[in-house]
């Protein structure tokens, strides 16, 4: 969203000081990301987890499921004048395996959601908006399911064929890729904690392998854009990291800063530092003799090395401190706990869990720049919801993306961190997973009583438009 942005052109791993300039447009990404669940079966579209999890009763808030949702598959054209009434320079859509392969294997191509993508591609890249494609957003072909999921050692060479097959056929225009979104979250909610698909609650070791299989099936895809795609495509991959900000509830306590560093290095750290910076064949990275992380092949392409740019997905912060229980999350791997604390002083947004502290993204940044060999950043994903009775006029969206791009803003600045886009959660109310459609994320409203699905700005909506042109003009 800001004008120091340099595009960044090739990987960070093999140049990473190298900037290229383009044309001025592309040059200050300020853009929106969105995931359409809906057309569940529309054009031989394929069954996915989230289909079948939300149909079983008891799984989503009022036993609501995404099978029309907001209708994106039907009403694209509305969505990119949405987009182009935003003034968006970027795009960023998730696009569906069981779509695309409905069974999740490249045996059967389904060319009518070939064309779907297609034509969104083409209507973004001939309105000057950059798409940026996730491949996988928590929805897994049910069939892939039904072969043990991501619990399975194959999953890997079977992303990996889907992922060949996406850069195959829209990476010709296609420049930004995320493998994997949220892996933690796919991991730890789906099949630790039951409240996301395929809805497994299996503690101990299940989360570990998922996340374990998902860092494999994005090196894969990795290795083969690199190999066979990036020479003529010239494209970069990454995948999409969540971590809120974490700090020691008691700055001057050793336990709580060093609980603080612990927790950081599960959420964050799960995913980031292997393809950041640990070489996770040779294991020599102080993972303690109790972790549960299962070791890598030596016999399978690295995952060190796999991140073209830094994605980041932020939306709240916790304060920590050290406790005698055990967190779920450190009970992975410590023997010591940790307990999540809100500071009484954040107001909450709409949503029990989402926090707004604007001020912990800019400390984010700042922690990836020095702990990260200060990568070239993207921010995939931050937002505010609402819940309840619904405001049109949504002053405390407003605020909070006013002050968070504006922490943004100074971390560039001031801290010198290298953020080269922002991408807004989310262009409309949409299915928002376990919590169905009682959470909206949208800049847009989305009438969901209404048969034609209406869209309405929100006044947030009017207001990043201001935003954008304010910051990059
Ligand atoms: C992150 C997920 O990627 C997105 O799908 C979700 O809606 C937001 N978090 C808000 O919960």
């Amino acid at each position: 969203l800001f004008g120091r942005f340099s595009p960044l052109t090739e990987p960070l791993t093999r140049n990473p000081t190298k900037q290229v300039i383009l044309e001025r447009r592309r040059n200050h990404p300020s853009g929106i990301a969105f995931v359409a669940a809906c057309g569940w079966q529309a054009d031989g579209r394929g069954p996915s987890i989230w289909d079948t999890f939300s149909h079983e009763t008891g799984r989503v808030f009022g036993d609501q499921n995404g099978d029309v949702a907001c209708k994106s598959y039907e009403l694209w054209e509305e969505d990119l004048r949405s987009i182009l009434q935003l003034g968006l320079t970027h795009y960023r859509l998730s696009v569906s395996w069981a779509r695309l392969l409905p069974d999740g294997t490249t045996q059967h191509v389904n060319h009518k959601g070939v064309q779907y993508y297609n034509k969104v591609i083409d209507d973004l890249l001939n309105a000057r908006v950059t798409p940026m494609i996730t491949l996988y957003h928590f929805d897994l072909p049910q069939a892939l399911q039904d072969r043990g999921g991501w619990k399975s050692p194959n999953i890997a060479t079977l992303f990996d064929s889907y992922a060949r097959f996406c850069f195959q056929t829209f990476g010709d225009r296609v420049k930004l890729w995320i493998t994997v979104n949220e892996p933690y979250v796919c991991a730890k909610l789906g099949h630790e904690d039951a409240i996301h698909a395929p809805g497994l609650k299996e503690p101990g070791r299940a989360a570990y392998v998922v996340g374990h299989n998902m860092l494999r099936a994005h090196a894969s895809a990795w290795h083969s854009y690199d190999a066979f795609f990036r020479p003529k495509q010239k494209g970069l991959v990454s995948l999409a990291i969540n971590s809120d900000w974490l700090e020691p509830l008691d700055p001057d306590c050793a336990e709580d800063i060093s609980a603080t560093e612990r927790h950081l290095a599960f959420t964050l750290g799960w995913f980031a530092w292997p393809v950041t910076f640990i070489d996770t064949n040779s294991r020599k990275h102080g993972y303690s003799s109790e972790s549960r992380l299962p070791f890598f092949s030596k016999d399978e392409p690295p995952i060190l090395g796999t991140a073209d740019f830094f994605a980041l997905n932020y939306y709240t912060s916790r304060k920590v401190t050290s406790c005698s229980g055990h967190s779920d999350i450190l009970s992975m791997k410590s023997d010591r706990g940790a307990q999540e604390v809100l500071d009484p002083s954040w107001p909450i947004s709409g949503v029990s869990w989402l926090a707004v502290v604007p001020h912990g993204l800019r400390r984010l940044l700042s922690y990836i720049k020095k702990n990260f060999s200060d990568p070239a950043i993207y921010i995939t994903e931050n937002g505010f919801a609402q819940v309840g009775s619904l405001e049109m006029e949504d002053v405390q969206r407003v605020t909070f993306y006013k002050e968070t791009i504006s922490e943004v803003a100074k971390a560039i600045t001031e801290d010198g961190v290298n953020v080269r886009g922002y991408f807004a959660w989310s262009l409309m109310d949409n299915f928002e997973w376990a919590d169905g459609y009682s959470v909206r994320f949208g800049l847009f409203h989305v009438d969901f009583s209404d048969e034609k699905r209406k869209r309405t700005m929100y006044h947030s909506g009017r207001e990043y438009a201001k935003l954008i042109l304010k910051y990059i003009g």
